[in-house]
């Protein structure tokens, strides 16, 4: 009974996938659903710019590689973010996380059932971050010549993911987290291992997803990287908790880390060793490979745009002479903001964004009220490439944004990397946006930077253009088998100061 109880929701969703095929598709098999599924793996993101095109100001089905979801208007975005047309309650971001990552099977629906991950998030790390710099500045140098050295010919995914992983380790737990050659490879594989295991469950019922899930390979990663996690950390966490709960630690003498944030917001259940350890590794899905991809595509950007290295190059020296390295200098750094939000306004880290579970009736100002328990979402990657929107979207521009930024004094702090809105929905929108992107927007820049003043960049021998982007189901991705030429520079005076 208890496991009927747990997929119960699973098989709704799933007939209620069979119910929409039925009434859209007069069929309804279990055949069609697999075929559409595959379909959309296949070509989502075509399917996607069709319906866009096709129902611009209304809303269009389509099944996705998981559940059917129903794509709402650009012009819907600011009455469902407003809590007058739409109260608390109605839109569930969690609830749409748990049905897409299946956490009833992957071990997660506890870290959803709390809000302590998203809030350390949005408020001590956020906070906190100007303190965090020189550490990432530290991390940065030190993973860049690990994996570039006097220069080298390598795969850009690997020198990225590896500085962001040591990046966001040092963030996380300092730096007995981030030279850990053990958490590391936890770090960056988790995020792999958990969409792997809900790959490797869709194509089951719901119903039977509860029995065959225990002995699926990947159920066993998924708990070899909990037990690392646990092993490494919980043994801390516990005696923070500890030092805490025994008033033993001053406020200036605590940590500046994630696992001091989570020790001091944790409440009840929460409080528990083993818990943290695996909110923090969740916070790795949240943070490494995201983070890793739009490194990557701001390099390609680069490497195919090479115009802009040196007025980048110049802003970079010039606002470390004036600022050093610190977070005032990556917030005056407006020409490598704006190459970092263009590069991901073309290269989206996925085609739909908003994704919301309807938790109660969603009343639109057109007329139609949205069922309790569907799930909707925005197209986020066709409005940014919509030419009413972004004249000449295809092309990259890389000062598109500084640009509309010095045009007007009310510009000045619109069109950051990290403003969202109803045209810039890479990091979601409204009061649940992506938490993280501040730190983000700090982490790319720092790595940036760091390339751009010790390396020139280009393409190896052979490649004249950008590598096409990977598309699966709603995923976009950068070609992780790309290699790039790192050339070391000989610094100049000015840069010497700074390096
Ligand atoms: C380029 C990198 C990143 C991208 C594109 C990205 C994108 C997103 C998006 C689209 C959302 C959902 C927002 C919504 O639907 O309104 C989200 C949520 C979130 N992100 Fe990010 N993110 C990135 C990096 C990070 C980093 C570095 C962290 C943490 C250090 C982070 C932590 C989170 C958390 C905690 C959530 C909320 C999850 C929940 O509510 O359970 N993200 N992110």
């Amino acid at each position: 009974m208890a496991v009927l109880d747990a997929v119960s929701a699973d098989i709704i969703a799933e007939l209620a996938a069979v119910v929409a095929l039925a009434i859209f598709a007069r069929k309804w098999t279990w055949a069609d659903l697999a075929k559409a599924k595959k379909d959309f793996i296949a070509r989502g993101a075509d399917i996607i710019d069709e319906g866009y095109y096709k129902y611009k100001d209304d809303k269009f089905w389509v099944q996705t590689a998981d559940m059917p979801r129903l794509v709402l208007s650009r012009k819907f975005i600011p009455e469902i973010n407003n809590n007058k047309m739409v109260p608390d309650g109605t839109l569930s971001l969690t609830g749409a996380l748990k049905d897409r990552l299946l956490t009833k099977y992957t071990d997660l629906t506890h870290i959803f059932e709390s809000p302590l991950h998203n809030d350390v998030c949005k408020i001590q790390l956020t906070q906190h971050l100007h303190k965090l710099i020189p550490g990432m500045h530290e991390e940065t140098e030190y993973w860049i010549s690990q994996k570039i050295g006097d220069g080298c010919e390598t795969n850009a995914y690997d020198v990225m993911v590896t500085c962001v992983v040591g990046i966001i380790s040092r963030v996380y737990a300092g730096t007995g987290a981030s030279r850990d050659p053990e958490w590391l490879k936890t770090a960056r594989d988790y995020s792999i291992s958990l969409f792997a295991a809900c790959i490797a469950l869709r194509p089951y019922p719901a119903f039977i997803r509860g029995w065959v899930a225990p002995y699926m390979e990947t159920q066993k990663k998924l708990k070899e990287h909990l037990d690392t996690a646990k092993r490494q950390f919980s043994p801390i966490f516990a005696e923070r908790l500890r030092l805490a709960d025994a008033g033993l630690i001053k406020e200036e003498d605590k940590p500046n880390d994630m696992v001091q944030w989570m020790v001091d917001a944790a409440k009840g259940d929460d409080r528990d060793p083993d818990r943290l350890s695996h909110n923090l590794l969740f916070l790795t899905v949240a943070a490494i490979h995201t983070s890793a991809a739009g490194a990557v595509h701001a390099l390609f950007d680069l490497c195919g745009n090479p115009e802009y290295i040196e007025p980048l190059r110049e802003e970079i020296r010039e606002t470390f002479e004036e600022r050093g390295i610190t977070m005032a200098a990556w917030n005056q750094m407006k020409r490598l903001d704006s190459v970092m939000k263009e590069s991901q306004r073309i290269n989206h880290p996925g085609v739909l964004s908003f994704n919301r579970k309807v938790e109660k009736p969603l009343h639109l100002s057109d007329g139609t009220t949205i069922p309790a328990g569907t799930m909707v979402t925005i197209p986020s990657s066709s409005i940014a490439r919509d030419p009413d929107i972004y004249p000449n979207p295809e092309k990259f521009l890389g000062f598109r944004f500084y640009e509309l930024r010095m045009a007007k004094k009310e510009n000045a702090m619109r069109y950051q990397y990290t403003s969202t809105g109803p045209d810039s929905m890479q990091f979601g929108h409204g009061k649940l946006a992506c938490p993280g992107r501040h730190v983000v927007g700090a982490v790319i820049k720092d790595i940036l930077a760091e390339i751009l003043l010790k390396y020139d960049v280009s393409w190896p021998a052979g490649t004249t253009q950008r590598p096409k982007n990977v598309f699966s189901g709603e995923h976009i991705g950068p070609d992780r088998s790309q290699k790039i030429v790192f050339t070391k520079r000989v610094a100049d005076k000015t840069e010497s100061k700074t390096q």
